[in-house]
C-alpha cells in the first residue's frame, strides 16, 4: 500500500502527484492509458490492492463463515467481522459496540432491506413516511413496495413527497418544515444526488422532523467519496445504506449500517445465508485503501474536476449544464455543506445522449449515456460525466475540447 497523504499546506502540485502515484495502482486504466472511466458514479474500477486482497483471501482462507470449526471456516468469520468493524470506523461510528452492519448486494438491496424487513414491522395505521420523488429509483421503489405490502396486511401508510427545490432539485428544507406532522414516522434522504452531484444537505432534515423519527440515508454516491461521520453533529441519521462496488471494492457489494438499537431491529436472525465472502473481502480492502488516500484529499479531487469541467462548459452554449452543477464554478462562496461534489450531468441542444455517448467512446471517453435511474425525471438526452480519484485533469481537459467541437 503506497498511498500516501500529502502534508498540510499543499500546493496543487503535491496534490495532483499524490493523485498520479494513486492512479497508478489501477491496473485497467494503466492497461488502456487511449481509454478514460468517466462513469465511477455507475461503478468503480478497483485498485492492486483490492485485486489483491480477494487472490489472498480465495488461495488462503475461501470457507463458509459464521459455521465450521477448522481454520478457514474461522479465518472467514473473522474476517467478516473485521470488516463489520472496517465499515463502523469509516462512517465515523461514535457507538460500534451498538450498532449494525448488514451486508448487501448493494444500495438498492440495503434500501430494500430496511423497506421490508424494518419499516414494515414499525409503522401503523395513519402513519405519514417522507421520501424522495426525484432522486434514483432505487430509493423510491421499495417505499412503495412496503406501502403496498402493508396495505394489504390492512395498514394504511401515506407516503409523501421530500420537497426539493425545482431549480436545483435540492431538497427544500423550509417546505419541509411544512410537510412534517405528528404522524411522520421515517424519512428516506439521498446524501448526494446521483445525477446533480448536489450534497442534499441531510443535516437539515434531522433538524426540521425533530429527534425521534429515523432516517435512512441513501449513500451511494458519498461513501468512498468524501469523509462521512455519522451520529450527532455529523449525519445524524438512523440507517446509512451504500454500494461497496462503487467505493472501489468487488460487484455485488454494499452494507447497511444500522445505529444503536435500530441494528437488532432491522435483522434479529443473526448469520444467515452464505454472504458473499469475497466481496466483503474486497470492501476490508477498498475501505482501507481509501482511508489510507484520505477521503477529505479524494472530495477535493472529484469536486475540482468537477468544477474543471463545469467551468469550461459553461463557455458553450451548445450545453446546458443539470441542476446545481449549473452554479459550482461561479460560486465559489457557498458554504461548505452547499459544495457540489464530482458528478456533472449535461446535454446538448441538438445531440441525442446514446449518439453522444458513442461520439464521446470514439475518443475513448466512457460515460453514462442511457437512462440515469432518475425518479420522475426527463432524463432525455442526458449525459453524466462522474470521476473518481484515478480520473486526471488531462482526461477531463481532453473531454472538454472533445465536447467543444460539437457545438
Ligand atoms: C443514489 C443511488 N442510489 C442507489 C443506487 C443503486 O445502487 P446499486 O446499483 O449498488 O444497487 C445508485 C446507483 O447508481 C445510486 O446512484
Amino acid at each position: 500500500m503506497s498511498a500516501r497523504q500529502p502534508p498540510a499546506g499543499r500546493r496543487p502540485e503535491e496534490l495532483r502527484r499524490w493523485q498520479r502515484e494513486l492512479r497508478r495502482q489501477f491496473p485497467i486504466l494503466t492497461a488502456h492509458p487511449e481509454l478514460a472511466y468517466l462513469d465511477s458514479a455507475a461503478t468503480a474500477q478497483k485498485p492492486q490492492a483490492v485485486l489483491d486482497a480477494v487472490t489472498a483471501y480465495l488461495t488462503t482462507a475461501n470457507a463458509n463463515a459464521g459455521r465450521g470449526t477448522y481454520p478457514w471456516a474461522n479465518e472467514t468469520t473473522r474476517m467478516v467481522e473485521r470488516t463489520r468493524l472496517r465499515v463502523k470506523e469509516f462512517l465515523g461510528d461514535p457507538d460500534p459496540d451498538r450498532s449494525a452492519v448488514h451486508f448487501t448486494s448493494g444500495t438498492t438491496e440495503g434500501l430494500r432491506t430496511v423497506a421490508r424487513d424494518w419499516l414494515t414491522a414499525f409503522l401503523t395505521d395513519g402513519d405519514e413516511i417522507l421520501v424522495p420523488f426525484t432522486d434514483h429509483r432505487a430509493n423510491l421503489d421499495p417505499w412503495l413496495e412496503a406501502q403496498a405490502l402493508l396495505a394489504a396486511r390492512g395498514v394504511r401508510v401515506r407516503v409523501r413527497a421530500l420537497p426539493v427545490q425545482p431549480e436545483s432539485f435540492d431538497y427544500d428544507h423550509r417546505a419541509l418544515a411544512a410537510v412534517v406532522g405528528p404522524r411522520t414516522r421515517f424519512v428516506a434522504a439521498t446524501h448526494v444526488h446521483h445525477v446533480y452531484g448536489a450534497d442534499m444537505n441531510v443535516q437539515r432534515i434531522r433538524a426540521a422532523v425533530g429527534p425521534d423519527v429515523p432516517i435512512c440515508l441513501d449513500a451511494a454516491q458519498s461513501v468512498g467519496h468524501l469523509p462521512i461521520r455519522v451520529g450527532p453533529g455529523g449525519l445524524d441519521v438512523d440507517f446509512v445504506v451504500f454500494s461497496g462496488h462503487k467505493a472501489l471494492a468487488l460487484p455485488g457489494t454494499g452494507a447497511v449500517w444500522a445505529r444503536g438499537a435500530r441494528g437488532p431491529e432491522l435483522r434479529p436472525g443473526g448469520w444467515s445465508g452464505t454472504p458473499n465472502t469475497v466481496g466483503i473481502a474486497s470492501l476490508e480492502a477498498a475501505l482501507g485503501w481509501l482511508d489510507a488516500a484520505g477521503l477529505d484529499r479524494v472530495a477535493e479531487w472529484t469536486t475540482a474536476l468537477a468544477t474543471r469541467l463545469t467551468d469550461r462548459l459553461r463557455h458553450l452554449p451548445a450545453y446546458e449544464v443539470l441542476g446545481c452543477q449549473a452554479s459550482l464554478g461561479a460560486d465559489t462562496a457557498l458554504p461548505p455543506q452547499q459544495r457540489r461534489r464530482g458528478i456533472v450531468s449535461l446535454r446538448h441542444r441538438d445531440i441525442p445522449s446514446d449518439d453522444l455517448g458513442f461520439v464521446l467512446f470514439s475518443h475513448g471517453f466512457m460515460v453514462r449515456a442511457d437512462s440515469l435511474c432518475q425518479a420522475g425525471a426527463d432524463e432525455r438526452g442526458v449525459v453524466r460525466i462522474s470521476p473518481h480519484v484515478y480520473t486526471s485533469e488531462e482526461e477531463i481537459d481532453r473531454l472538454a475540447t472533445v465536447l467543444a467541437t460539437l457545438t
